[in-house]
């Protein structure tokens, strides 16, 4: 039923900023590039051209048949995998890009993700990220706190008052620059957005 949902109720926020946001984020992508829970494919129109491969990963079976036939319509080299972000089926330090777009809110618990993609990653490897978070205003944060659980319920999952930015940070990637945005054309309590880059260090 989400599945289903998923690009009429974004449609909106996609044209308002969202999909540039997105093709900003994407831009920077290299190497051996990993997308953790793609959903309904949104960004594959945004990845740079040349990257060594292209990894879609969707833990959802209703999703990845959506991924599969977006993909299809952009006839762009990718490979589909089954995969949850907290468990991906990969090799330590072999990634160069990992791409995590409105998914750090929705897993369950984020430090086994983080510490996944820490272990894919190959040092000085990237996590590029957009994410709804937590409010810095007390009053949305108050109704963001108020409202997660009816949320979370909606929309499979979502966590409309996670700090995400601070567990990237206690994470031990070293995060670049931070950009905060607005989620246009959605309401206020997924607003609030950040968006930036996260390196691996070792190298
Ligand atoms: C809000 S959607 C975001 C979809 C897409 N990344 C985008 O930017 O539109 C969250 C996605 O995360 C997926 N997901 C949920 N739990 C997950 C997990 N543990 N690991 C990876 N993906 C997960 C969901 O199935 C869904 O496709």
């Amino acid at each position: 039923m989400f599945a289903a949902l998923y690009d009429p109720l974004l449609w909106l926020g996609e044209k308002a900023g969202m999909g540039a946001r997105r093709q900003n984020l994407l831009g920077d992508a290299r190497g051996r590039t990993v997308e953790l829970g793609s959903g309904t494919g949104l960004n594959l129109g945004y990845y740079p051209d040349g990257l060594d491969e292209l990894i879609l990963t969707e833990p959802e079976a209703a999703m990845r048949v959506r991924l599969a036939r977006r993909l299809g319509r952009h006839r762009r080299p990718a490979r589909v995998l089954d995969a949850s972000a907290e468990r991906l089926p990969l090799e330590d330090a072999t990634v160069d890009t990992v791409v995590s777009t409105l998914v750090l809110c929705t897993v369950d618990d984020p430090d086994p993700v983080l510490r996944e993609i820490e272990r894919v990653l190959r040092p000085g490897g990237r996590l590029l990220f957009l994410e709804h978070v937590r409010s810095r205003s007390p009053r949305l944060a108050h109704w963001q706190d108020r409202l997660a659980e009816p949320w979370r319920r909606f929309a499979e999952g979502c966590h409309c008052n996670r700090d995400t930015l601070e567990l990237i940070r206690a994470s031990g990637l070293e995060i670049g620059d931070v950009q905060e945005a607005t989620w246009r054309g959605m309401v206020p309590i997924v607003r609030p957005l950040i968006t930036g880059v996260a390196t691996k260090g070792g190298h």
